[in-house]
């Protein structure tokens, strides 16, 4: 996995908690000697060790914690790929285009980037469903960044998110509705 998330779920432990919650978590994930930066790309499995551990360090289960991680990371990612956005988008429209602009340009960064594949249909203005297929079944993570980007958008009391699957299989369905 792309290490911009990975510096994202550092600055999040020290920010959520301490910097010494960081180092006990790299511990308990077996990773004391692993630093991350956001030029490499890590195994997945460090990120599942790292979710494991902070669930069980905190009590709080991993798809819970997978989707607070999404709505903190909402605002980096949008200043990261600034330049692939459109000023007249609003949640739904950045949800419409995220397969087409962002995650196909985090695919032409790195061979070994693998974003998940985002199936966006819009079933009218004010509603979409979205198709989230990846093997890496962080579907929570897709339900925080949902709710994240409503909040950048100021319309997180208008923005309806409804998983209609259960959020940790390889596909989940989200249907998006704004009232
Ligand atoms: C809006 C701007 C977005 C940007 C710039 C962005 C960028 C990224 C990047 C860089 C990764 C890491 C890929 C890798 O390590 O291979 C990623 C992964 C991911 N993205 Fe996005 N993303 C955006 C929006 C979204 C949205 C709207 C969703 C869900 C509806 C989403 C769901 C995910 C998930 C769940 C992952 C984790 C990897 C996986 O499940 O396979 N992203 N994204």
């Amino acid at each position: 996995m792309h290490g911009t998330i990975f510096t994202l779920l550092k600055r999040y432990v020290q920010t959520q908690y301490d910097h010494s919650t960081w180092v006990r978590l790299l511990d308990a994930a077996g990773l004391s000697a692993a630093d991350f930066n956001h030029k490499s790309v890590y195994p997945d499995e460090h990120m599942y060790a790292l979710v494991g551990q902070a669930a069980q360090m905190t009590g709080i289960p991993t798809g819970e914690l997978h989707e607070k991680f999404g709505e903190y990371l909402v605002p980096d990612l949008m200043y990261m790929y600034q330049k692939y956005l459109d000023p007249n988008w609003r949640t739904l429209d950045m949800l419409e285009h995220t397969e087409g602009r962002m995650h196909t340009q985090v695919r032409r960064e790195h061979t070994e980037n693998a974003p998940p594949v985002l199936e966006v249909k819009r079933l009218g203005e004010n509603e979409l469903l979205i198709n989230y297929v990846s093997a890496r079944r962080m579907g929570g993570l897709a339900v925080g960044i949902v709710r994240g980007l409503a909040a950048y958008y100021d319309e997180a009391d208008r923005i309806d998110v409804m998983p209609t699957t259960s959020e940790d299989g390889e596909r989940v369905q989200i249907h998006v509705r704004r009232t």
